[in-house]
């Protein structure tokens, strides 16, 4: 039986980009193996300083989730921190990390090049992730092409402590589904809360609406043919239309005679559409306040149960205990 893990950065509303690229595959993974996902709390502190935003942030994720389709009978939902081992074998590999493997890490590289000075969490946050997903043996991780470089770096400190210590760690592996490898955002440029290009899936109508119309398009006139596959407005129909209703788009683009306007109308009704059920979902999930508390704390005590043997294993490892 396989143990698939992930985490979600609680950081505030999931666009479409996190449901493509992370939440999605995590829910099917959820039939086929032993998951385990959690809210990454912690990592949010690198970036939200808000505390009430921050217990917002970690409810909403728990609730999108699970209107999602993250069912808790199958996969155990928790918060990071409810399980405080996650940084304690964070210092353990912290220990064995070589600084240029980090300095290598793009999201510490994207704040340099913002000139922004980046806190030891934001520098150390690989390391952090590491944790995550060794403490509970895990051997696999949906995730999104972006969290790619960090699950190498995973690999590569399970490496190195197994040749040092003997093998402490189960080496993980990625799975990012090439069909959906990078969801581009408003602009073309890949969907991204640090780019503003972003949809939340659960916009309200209005604004959602309003997002779509805001899609950057050339300006071939309305008459003229268009190209399907140079535009953006069919790369995201894609994701939410049938084969049937894609193809019938790329013909209209191909004819001529509709402009991006109207193209935009149908990719809004499309989105709409697709998570009609998953915000009725929400809705009902909203409805009773004490369920997602309730369906955390059992979380935390299944992924405590897995955590700590692991963590026992490694201070013994280590030297810390006999
Ligand atoms: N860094 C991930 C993100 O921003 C979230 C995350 C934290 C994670 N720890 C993890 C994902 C462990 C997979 C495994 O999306």
């Amino acid at each position: 039986m396989k143990r698939i893990l992930s985490g979600i950065k609680p950081t505030g509303k999931p666009h479409i980009g996190n449901y493509f690229g992370m939440m999605r595959p995590a829910i099917e993974w959820q039939n086929q193996g032993e998951a385990f996902y959690f809210i990454a709390d912690y990592h949010a502190l690198t970036s939200v300083f808000e505390p009430a935003n921050l217990r917002e942030y970690v409810r909403g994720a728990a609730l999108d989730f699970l209107a999602c389709g993250l069912d808790p009978a199958k996969a155990v939902l928790f918060r990071q921190s409810d399980v405080p081992e996650h940084t304690e074998l964070a210092w353990l590999l912290s220990c064995q990390t070589p600084m240029p493997m980090l300095e290598n890490c793009h999201a510490y590289k994207d704040h340099l090049a913002k000139e922004k000075t980046p806190s030891h969490g934001l520098f150390a946050y690989p390391v952090l992730m590491a944790a995550d997903i060794l403490i509970y043996d895990s051997n696999i991780v949906p995730v999104g092409r972006d969290q790619k470089q960090h699950v190498e770096v995973t690999r590569d400190l399970a490496d190195k402590m197994n040749a040092l210590y003997g093998n402490v760690f189960v080496v993980p592996e990625a799975s990012i589904l090439p069909s959906v490898q990078t969801i581009p955002g408003l602009d073309g440029l890949k969907m991204s809360k640090s780019y503003d290009n972003t949809i939340e899936i659960f916009e309200e109508e209005k604004k959602l609406r309003k997002k779509v119309m805001a899609i950057v398009t050339d300006s071939t006139p309305v008459e003229a043919a268009k190209d399907p596959d140079k535009s953006l407005i069919v790369t995201l129909y894609r994701l939410f239309a049938s084969p049937a209703d894609v193809a019938q788009m790329q013909a209209d683009f191909h004819a001529g005679g509709i402009g991006y306007g109207d193209f935009k109308k149908r990719l809004f009704g499309a989105i709409w559409e697709y998570f009609a059920p998953m915000r009725a979902r929400r809705a009902a999930l909203e409805a009773d306040p004490g369920h997602v508390e309730r369906v955390l704390a059992a979380g935390a005590q299944r992924a405590r149960e897995t955590a700590e043997p692991v963590m026992t294993r490694v201070r013994r490892a280590v030297g810390l205990r006999d």
